[in-house]
């Protein structure tokens, strides 16, 4: 996730970009950049770090006052936090200068075919190749629109490029697919933004841009074309939002909006990770697979969330692989003499990639010669940098302190992990891995449909809100599902709330039912073993000791409502990749309840987003 911002009018265009850039620094802050056109120049000036970095850099090396530019503010995907890598990209031929946000799949191929014919690159990243493409095609004396439409038609993933030619001065040019951009419309000026934060100071109409779309701004002109050329349909509206609720995309919280985008940020972090004849792609995994055939132990090292994460990680891999998951505390890791040896794979999940408990423990097992397999939402973080390998979840910054969208992407970059170590050493054939790999490309559209279904939960947050504690059980899977619940409930409404494996309470917790008391029970899917009878079972103790129990279970499991106070419906999905689904109704639950409660949700007390001390 990127911000991206172009301005055409007769104010300062580095005035209006960088502003707007401030306002979408949420969006990523990894480096930032901008170009504009003066006088048949272009301009552009691009720095590692936060704006305040380009912001030295534009005082130390001023660019000439001018009335069309474009910038971005990065969240590394393909390539570090560099200054190279940073955006604006600029065509061979110094011509383009583009920026982009999402991540283009066929990039790989598409960059072997122009270095093949002599081109040479400035940076590691996907979003150069567009600028180069672009470069290409306006040299053949094509207009920056007709080359737009070419370069889009040409990219496979998700893309919004935005791009300036530096002899066509009186446009910007913008690609639209699967990631937001927005037009601003005034008055002799045009504005283009991933969100409205960065132009609402200016003007309140705005025009949202629709899939596969290409939009060319002038001056006086807003023109929206479909990817094959023909004129779209455009809707214009007006904006009511204030600043604050527009950089929270109009959600109260930053953690609700993070909630909401999860079927973006699973889509994200599924991209280019299936090669074209479907088995997995892992390219961030710098460890041979004969290295990988040689494990015998798997250890997941993580804190907080991000352990639920491991948890779940470890049914799926298990089952997939057959190599033995241990699942570690980080901050017990490396105090308890783990034995771990050269051929122990250590995986370490962390969204912000700064967790000092968790990198303590990388560096730990590292001096015992494992390997250690990064999965982190931070590129360039501390944690990637000194393992083995990476895999990134592309979930985009998560501002809110209470974890959602990194989660349910660190369960899905387990999966994968889990399909690729199957692909590897042969325990799992291609055609359950494509299996596999099918369903999981389904979760984005059934977390949606869980939460465009979300108003019971709502409902039942303002029931509870006073409360003194809240149960959380399940089994299998769902184990971690209640204890990540339990965890979303206590750090942001400050309510005890606890998870317990469901076959568990009958040894000692079920003494804490009693009349009232809410429980909230993830039922597995009905399958081949008795899993989902025996939570049935537990469902039947705690409600005849008087439970108020809210049962998260299937679409079409009928069995469950004689015991339940509540039936929350999931989309039926397998067993293994549930959490997915029905995580997602725990979070908004715990959002919905601290809100009532009147509670700062994003910044709840006593936490930090990123805990950097042991
Ligand atoms: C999650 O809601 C919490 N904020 C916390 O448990 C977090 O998951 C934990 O501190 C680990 O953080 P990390 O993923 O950045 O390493």
């Amino acid at each position: 996730m990127c911000g991206i911002v172009g301005y055409l009018g007769p104010r300062s265009a580095q005035s209006v970009v960088i502003e707007g850039l401030r306002r979408l620094e949420y969006r990523g802050y990894d480096s930032a950049g901008i170009a504009v056109l003066s006088d048949g120049e272009l301009a552009t000036r691009k720095k590692a770090g936060k704006i305040a970095n380009l912001d030295a850099e534009l005082l130390s090396n001023p660019i000439p006052e001018a009335g069309i530019g474009i910038g971005h503010t990065r969240w590394a995907t393909h390539g570090g936090p560099t200054d190279q890598n940073a955006h604006p990209h600029v065509s061979a031929d110094g011509r383009v200068a583009l920026v982009h946000n999402g991540i283009i799949e066929n990039f790989a191929q598409l960059r072997q075919k122009l270095e093949a014919r002599g081109m040479e690159f400035t940076s590691e990243t996907d979003s150069e190749v567009a600028a180069q493409l672009l470069g290409v095609e306006l040299a053949k004396g094509v207009g920056l629109v007709e080359g737009m439409h070419t370069v889009a038609n040409t990219l496979n993933g998700a893309f919004t490029l935005v791009a300036v030619d530096r002899d066509d001065p009186d446009r910007v040019v913008a690609a639209r697919r699967n990631s937001p951009l927005v037009v601003g419309v005034g008055e002799g000026e045009n504005f283009l933004a991933s969100d409205v934060a960065a132009f609402i100071e200016f003007t309140r109409e705005a025009i949202e841009l629709g899939q596969d779309q290409i939009v060319e701004i002038t001056r006086d002109a807003v023109v929206v074309t479909t990817f094959d050329g023909a004129e779209a349909e455009v809707r214009p509206y007006h904006v009511d939002w204030d600043l604050a609720a527009a950089e929270k995309g109009g959600y109260d919280w930053f953690m609700r909006k993070e909630i909401y985008e999860q079927p973006q940020a699973i889509a994200d972090t599924l991209l280019g990770r299936i090669a074209p004849d479907g088995s997995l792609q892992l390219d961030e995994i710098h460890i041979t697979d004969n290295e990988l055939r040689r494990v015998t132990k798997i250890v997941i090292v993580a804190c907080g969330t991000a352990f639920y994460a491991g948890m779940v990680a470890k049914y799926a891999i298990e089952h997939w692989t057959r190599i033995a998951c241990e699942v570690e505390i980080a901050s017990e890791f490396r105090y308890r003499d783990p034995i771990i040896d050269p051929n122990t794979l250590v995986v370490t999940i962390s969204q912000s990639g700064e967790t000092a408990d968790t990198l303590m423990a990388v560096r730990h097992a590292r001096e015992q010669h494992a390997k250690v397999i990064a999965i982190c939402n931070t590129n360039g973080a501390t944690i990637p940098r000194e393992s083995d390998a990476v895999i990134y979840t592309h979930a985009g910054p998560e501002i809110g302190v209470a974890s959602t969208k990194g989660f349910l992407t660190q369960v899905v970059a387990c999966y994968l992990l889990g399909l690729y170590l199957a692909q590897v050493r042969g325990t799992k054939f291609g055609e359950e891995i494509r299996e596999v790999m099918h369903e999981l490309q389904t979760m984005p559209e059934k977390v949606q449909r869980v939460l465009d279904d979300i108003q019971p939960m709502l409902d039942l947050a303002q029931e509870f809100s006073e409360r003194p504690s809240v149960l959380f059980i399940g089994r299998h899977v769902g184990f971690p599902v209640a204890l990540e619940g339990a965890l979303k409930l206590k750090e942001i409404s400050y309510l005890h709330a606890e998870g317990f494996p469901a076959g568990e309470l009958k040894h000692g917790a079920i003494a804490l039912v009693e009349p009232g008391l809410p429980i909230f029970v993830v039922v597995p899917p009905k399958g081949r073993d008795q899993l989902h009878d025996k939570v049935i079972s537990n469902i039947q103790e705690v409600r005849a000791r008087g439970a108020y129990t809210i049962v998260l279970a299937e679409d079409d499991d009928l069995e469950v409502e004689p015991y339940s106070d509540v039936v929350f419906r999931l989309p039926k999905v397998p067993t293994l990749l549930q959490p997915l689904v029905a995580t997602v109704p725990l979070q908004m639950f715990a959002c919905e309840l601290a809100t009532q409660k009147g509670y700062d949700v994003d910044q709840p007390r006593n936490l930090a987003k990123s805990v950097t001390v042991e």
